[in-house]
């Protein structure tokens, strides 16, 4: 009786001891799979980095569009976004670049896209218009002057950053 005690016992040490080996093995397996599954969410993204966009020997006080390329990672899907910019000198030689994203319903804006409105952005979704320095002009759709890229210069090349509200109306 008591040997036939000791054999279910024996068999029981034998389970716990498979299991537990099996247990170990696989959460060793797991580890590196799940570590990968959720690595995406915890990379830094990409936003917040500059991008080299224009030499600045080349950018006049006449708004020019420029382009570039970043790298998008939302949680596990990365992708390369266009992203684009009004960049200009200003009358004291300071560069600013404006987002072409129009602050009413998020359309692009032009660079004297009306021919009735010289000098100034134009949305042509719902005749949105902000001055040369992307501030929004009273009683027209948009509420808000259009956001600005921050920027910065290194060896006679313009970097920009994110875009960002602008601080002064
Ligand atoms: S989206 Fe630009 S005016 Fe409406």
């Amino acid at each position: 009786m008591s040997e036939k005690k000791q054999q279910v016992s024996r068999r029981q040490f034998l389970n716990y001891t498979l299991t537990g080996v099996g247990g170990f093995m696989a959460a060793g397996m797991l580890a590196p799979m799940v570590r990968f599954a959720i690595d995406p969410v915890l990379q830094p993204s990409a936003q917040g980095e500059f991008a080299a966009v224009a030499q600045v020997d080349d950018i006049t006080t006449e708004p020019t569009r420029v382009e570039w390329t970043i790298d998008q990672v939302d949680g596990w899907y990365e992708s390369k976004v266009t992203k684009t910019a009004w960049v200009y000198k200003q009358e004291d030689g300071s560069i600013l670049a404006l987002s072409p994203v129009c602050k009413h319903l998020g359309c692009v804006v032009n660079w004297e896209g009306n021919e009735q409105f010289p000098n100034e952005f134009y949305c042509p979704c719902h005749g949105g218009r902000y001055y040369k320095d992307g501030v929004n002009v009273p009683n027209t759709p948009p509420a808000a002057a259009l956001d600005v890229f921050q920027h910065k210069i290194e060896e006679g090349t313009l970097y920009l950053g994110k875009a960002e509200p602008r601080k002064e109306a």
